[in-house]
């Protein structure tokens, strides 16, 4: 895949998933602006990467950091092609335990920061009249929910919903806008108590991870998830918008989207007794199944 000439910002670059992302992006010959919120982190990123790469610190989630980036870019390198929506953080507890400040925390740097950045980017290459790709991060919590995670859950869910709305008001432009819903060994998973002592024996041991946990639970590591964004940033990608597109390990994944599964009728409305009566609906599952191991 060839992406010279393309520019691209990254947010959350500085280390994890993002670092990977900007490494592959730089590698197929994209220009890439690296974001952290640490000026050093992000000055060992781009030294790292090198080639057209260059760096800025600031918090995503303000709409003031999002026009930074976008200025960055097209200072730099003239324009923008590519916006990965990648910085996040956790602050995972149940609901009855969660504060505000958990809360308002983590809607501002997935949800507002995917929305300011993507608003950004959007009147930029809008503007550009050369099409684009926005590419936003998900989560496996966003499209099931999971324990613990109210906050993420909720902002991780409003970007796949975010996605299929960008993806109707930018098809004019020829902007596409897709939520890769990704599964990777970082700081970020090496936490959850079924796979830290797995991740941590092939690390210790530079074994590759066991293929019960690359097959079946999607998890590998950052590399793994670089193929899925440089293909979606390229032109062979440009008929594929408003999907939500998993990756992880040796597993690629094409997520459904919420749509009616069943439906009864009554003529002139239903009572609540005439519910009760005609409940007959086999329900959703929900929650990420626990690892089979
Ligand atoms: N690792 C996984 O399996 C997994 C699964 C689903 C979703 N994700 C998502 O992928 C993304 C990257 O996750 P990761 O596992 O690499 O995590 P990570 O914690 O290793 O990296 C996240 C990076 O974002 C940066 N960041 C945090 N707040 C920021 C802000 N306000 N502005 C700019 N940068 C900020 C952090 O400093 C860090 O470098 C996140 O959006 C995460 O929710 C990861």
């Amino acid at each position: 895949m060839d992406l010279s000439g393309r520019v691209a910002i990254v947010t959350g670059s500085g280390r994890g998933l993002g670092l990977a992302y900007a490494r592959a992006l730089a590698a197929a010959g994209a220009s890439v602006v690296v974001n952290d919120v640490d000026q050093a982190v992000v000055d060992a990123a781009v030294a790292g990467i090198g080639g057209d790469t260059i760096g800025v610190a600031a918090a995503v989630g303000d709409t003031e950091s999002a026009e930074k980036l976008v200025n960055a870019a097209v200072q730099a390198f003239g324009r923008l092609d590519v916006l990965i929506t990648n910085a996040g953080i956790l602050r995972d507890r149940v609901l009855w335990k969660m504060t505000d400040d958990d809360f308002d925390a983590v809607v501002r740097v997935h949800l507002r920061g995917t929305f300011t950045c993507a608003r950004a980017a959007a009147i930029r290459m809008r503007e550009q009249g050369t099409g684009g790709r926005i590419i936003l991060i998900g989560s496996p919590a966003g499209q099931r929910g999971n324990f613990g995670q109210t906050n993420y859950a909720a902002a991780k869910a409003g970007i796949a919903a975010m996605a299929r709305t960008w993806a109707l008001e930018l098809a004019r432009n020829e902007i596409t806008v897709n939520a890769v819903i990704p599964i990777a060994a970082t700081e970020m998973t090496r936490t959850i108590p079924a796979f830290a002592p797995v991740i941590e024996e092939a690390e210790r041991t530079g074994t590759p991870y066991p293929a019960w946990l690359r097959h079946d639970e999607g998890l590998g590591t950052v590399e793994d998830v670089t193929g899925l964004i440089t293909f979606l940033a390229s032109d062979a990608a440009k008929g594929i918008t408003g999907q939500a597109i998993g990756v992880g390990g040796d597993r690629l994944s094409l997520w459904s989207h919420p749509a009616e599964k069943a439906v009864r009728f009554q003529e002139g409305g239903w009572s609540a007794e005439q519910i009760a009566n005609g409940w007959d609906f086999e329900p959703e599952t929900y929650g990420i199944p626990a690892p089979k191991k």
